[in-house]
């Protein structure tokens, strides 16, 4: 396993912005566990991609992080949604944003969950099959397709293509079933995979919707939009290619393969949200097994640290001790021994009341917690600094 980077005197770079003072303050007076989320942080990254690939309107994944604080942030910075669910929907519109400026990106979609979206007022879906298409006939045309194709795998850490995405070689099929069911037609959409750290993905798969237009265009169907997806990095324990990086590289392609009538949409999650949450916990337990100092924390893999296995995520570890570090093991509060966070990081010795730091914890860690042994998740605390 690869070793964990902490950092025992924690720098403005390694708490990303944060206001030390206003932080401390707040961990003073707050039990742990719990995560401040800055909205600030949000809208700023909402604005650095906005200038880093002016060619495309940002739709947030919600799936990264659904917190109504961010939400209502990226409304008043008009900013659109991405959805997965009904659930999703109803957090959009209860903060003012609009239905029909979602859009739908689960290819699978229950007849529930599709009834719902579309009453409520969607009129952009994705699919990447031909059984999924078939539900479209009850909607008579007030539900519109985005088609989704398999990008290649590789260059990013988690990866997309496999649960989803039509093969290149189905997709004249599914665009003449689309043209003879009269469904709307929308365009394109792919998604390179998350955490993607290889732009040349992103080119390829511009590239290949270059190709994808055309071959609708010889059907009668015309693209309005093409969804690049998201998949955007951001620093974990190791360094990324920085988003003007990406972008740049994003816009050449944009420039030579898509025509500029074409409409060209994000869906980002991680990137909006993912540095915007710092986790504060404290050690409340220890014990030494097998000659290994083992360290239990109030927060754990059934709670915040999910994202370790569904997100196969590393969070870089933060404290203020600094004596002399040596192997130990992080672990969760619950009685199940799975709950492992790090089985063999370096730690200074800790003590009973100590806390540790971990800053990037805003996408996809709050949103797949459990309230597993009722110990409940780590509290949200939204600050606007
Ligand atoms: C369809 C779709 N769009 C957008 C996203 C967000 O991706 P990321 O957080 O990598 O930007 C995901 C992530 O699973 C996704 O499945």
């Amino acid at each position: 396993m690869k070793a964990i980077n902490i950092h025992n005197r924690p720098t403005d770079r390694h708490l990303r912005g944060l206001d030390q003072s206003r932080f401390g303050d707040l961990c003073q007076e707050t039990a742990t566990p719990f995560m401040i989320l800055r909205t600030e942080k949000i809208r700023g990254q909402l604005n650095r991609l906005r200038r880093a690939i002016p060619r495309t309107e940002v739709f947030y994944a919600v799936k990264a992080n659904n917190h109504q604080a961010i939400i209502q942030t990226l409304t008043e910075e008009n900013g659109r949604f991405d959805i997965s669910s009904a659930a999703e929907l109803k957090q959009i519109t209860s903060a003012g944003g609009r239905a029909d400026q979602v859009i739908h990106s689960n290819p699978i979609k229950s007849r529930l969950e599709f009834d719902t979206a579309v009453e409520t007022g969607v009129t952009t879906f994705v699919v990447d099959n031909p059984d999924e298409l078939e539900k479209f006939t009850r909607y008579e045309g007030r539900a519109g397709v985005l088609l989704r194709f398999k990008t290649k795998a590789g260059g990013s850490v988690v990866d997309l293509s496999y649960k989803f995405g039509a093969e290149r070689s189905d997709l004249p099929a599914l665009l003449d079933r689309i043209r003879d069911m009269k469904i709307p037609f929308r365009g394109f959409c792919f998604h390179v995979g998350s955490q993607c750290l290889d732009c040349s993905k992103y080119t390829a798969a511009i590239a290949d919707a270059g190709q994808l237009i055309a071959l609708a265009e010889e059907r009668g169907l015309i693209t309005e939009i093409l969804d690049i997806g998201g998949g955007f990095p951001i620093e974990y324990t190791d360094g990324v290619p920085d988003i003007e990086t990406i972008g740049a590289a994003i816009m050449t392609a944009l420039n030579q393969y898509i025509d500029p009538r074409v409409r060209v949409v994000c869906e980002p999650g991680r990137y909006i949200s993912g540095e915007a949450a710092t986790l504060i916990v404290s050690v409340i337990g220890k014990a030494v097994r097998d000659g290994r100092k083992w360290y239990y924390i109030d927060d754990g893999l059934y709670g915040s640290f999910s994202g370790r296995l569904f997100d196969q995520c590393s969070y870089q570890i933060l404290t203020n001790r600094n004596t002399k570090w040596e192997k130990a093991v992080l672990a969760g509060p619950t009685c199940d021994s799975f709950d492992v966070i790090y089985r063999d990081c370096l730690m200074p010795p800790l003590d009973i009341g100590d806390i540790l730091i971990f800053p990037t914890m805003g996408a996809y860690c709050s949103v797949s917690a459990t309230e597993f042994n009722g110990l409940g998740s780590a509290r949200v605390i939204p600050v606007d600094w």
